[in-house]
C-alpha cells in the first residue's frame, strides 16, 4: 500500500522501475530514522510485485553486521536453484562465498562477478527489483559487492534501490550512485498523519506534538501513545520533555551512541547522561548534514513521466 503523503517520492522510484525494464537504475534512499524509508521500499517492492516483476528483498540486520556475506546470502539464498544458469565456476564462487560448499571464499571481485552474472540471468525473463533496506547495517563484504553490481546494471533489467539512514551509511558508499533524501513531511502532511492517527486530539496538544515531531512519521504516530487522557484532551499540561516509546528510544538511542562525546554531551543539543531526554532533544534534526544537490535534483524532478509508471 501507498504510504499517504508520499505520492512525488513514490513517483521518484517508480520512475528507476521503469527505466529498469529498459536497462539497470540504482538508487540510494537517504533519510533520518522514523522518516518512512521503510514505508516506501515497501510501497515500491508492492508496486513491482503487482506487475508481475520478481522482488529481492535484503535487510541489514545490526547483529550481523559483523557475518561477512550475511547480506548477500539473503540476496542470493532465493535464486540458488538458478545457479545452473551461469558458469558453473561462478556457481561454485557463489556456494563457496555462501559456505553452502566447501572451499575458503574466493576473492571479491570473483564474489562480485557472479553475483552480477546470476542477477542478469534471472531478470532475462522479468525485470527484477531488488530492495535493501536498513543498508547502513549491512556487512562490509556483502556492501562491496552489493555496490559492484548496482554500478553496472547497464544492460540488465534491474532495478536496485538501497535505503540508508542520512549521514550514516554504515559500509556502503554511495559515491556515483544517484541519492534521493527523504525529507520530513511537510506541515499540512504531518498534520493530515497525526490526525488520522489520533483523532480527538486537543488543539493545544496536537500543535505541541506537530512541534515535537517535526514531520517524522515514527514521532506522530508514537509521541501521542505516551500521553494519557487527560493530556490528549488538554485538561493536563504537557511534561517540557515528552516521554519517548522504547521505539523512538531504540531508533534514535543508535544516533545518539554514534554522535562525537562533544555533540553528545555539548551545548543545549543532547542531554547528559542520567536526564530524561525529549524526542526534540534526541531527534532527527540536531545533526542533520547539507542536503546534497544530486538528491533536489532529483527531488525536484518533473512526476509527468510517471504517467506511464508501473503502479
Ligand atoms: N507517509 C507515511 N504515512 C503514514 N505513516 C508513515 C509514513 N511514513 C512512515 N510511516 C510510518 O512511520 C513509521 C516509521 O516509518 P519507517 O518507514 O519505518 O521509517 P524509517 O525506515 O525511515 O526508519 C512506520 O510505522 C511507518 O508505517
Ligand atoms: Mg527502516
Amino acid at each position: 500500500m501507498q504510504p499517504p503523503c508520499r505520492t512525488s517520492e513514490l513517483s521518484v522510484l517508480e520512475e528507476v522501475l521503469v527505466e529498469a525494464s529498459a536497462g539497470g537504475r540504482a538508487l540510494l534512499l537517504e533519510g533520518d530514522p522514523g522518516v518512512g524509508k521503510t514505508a516506501l521500499v515497501d510501497a515500491l517492492a508492492a508496486c513491482a510485485r503487482n506487475h508481475g516483476a520478481p522482488v529481492l528483498r535484503v535487510v541489514g540486520v545490526e547483529t550481523e553486521q559483523e557475518l561477512a556475506f550475511s547480506a548477500l546470502h539473503q540476496l542470493l539464498y532465493p535464486l540458488l536453484d538458478q545457479l545452473p544458469r551461469i558458469p558453473a565456476f561462478q556457481g561454485q564462487v557463489l556456494e563457496q562465498a555462501l559456505s553452502i560448499r566447501e572451499g575458503s571464499p574466493p576473492g571479491r571481485l570473483a564474489i562480485s562477478a557472479a553475483a552480477l552474472a546470476l542477477l542478469k540471468v534471472v531478470a532475462k525473463e522479468d525485470p527484477v527489483c531488488v530492495v535493501v533496506d536498513d543498508a547502513h547495517w549491512i556487512d562490509q563484504s556483502s556492501a562491496e559487492v552489493l555496490l559492484f553490481m548496482a554500478r553496472r546494471l547497464s544492460g540488465c533489467r534491474v532495478a536496485f534501490v538501497m535505503a540508508a539512514r542520512s549521514g550514516w551509511n554504515g559500509f556502503v558508499d554511495p559515491a556515483d550512485l544517484p541519492i534521493i533524501t527523504l525529507s520530513p513531511l511537510n506541515p499540512e502532511d504531518a498534520r493530515t498523519l497525526l490526525e488520522h492517527s489520533h483523532p480527538g486530539l486537543a488543539e493545544t496538544t496536537r500543535r505541541r506534538l506537530l512541534d515535537e515531531a517535526e514531520g517524522n512519521p515514527l514521532a506522530l504516530l508514537e509521541l501521542p501513545q505516551q500521553l494519557n487522557t487527560a493530556q490528549r484532551r488538554g485538561e493536563e499540561s504537557l511534561p517540557v520533555n515528552l516521554p519517548l516509546s522504547a521505539r523512538l528510544e531504540s531508533v534514535f538511542a543508535d544516533r545518539i551512541r554514534l554522535l562525537t562525546p562533544t555533540i553528545r554531551f555539548g551545548g543545549q543539543r543532547h542531554s547528559p547522561p542520567g536526564r530524561h531526554s525529549s524526542y526534540r532533544e534526541q531527534g532527527p534534526l540536531q545533526d542533520r548534514p547539507p542536503e546534497r544537490p544530486e538528491s533536489s535534483a532529483i527531488q525536484n524532478r518533473s512526476s509527468s513521466r510517471m504517467k506511464r509508471s508501473w503502479c
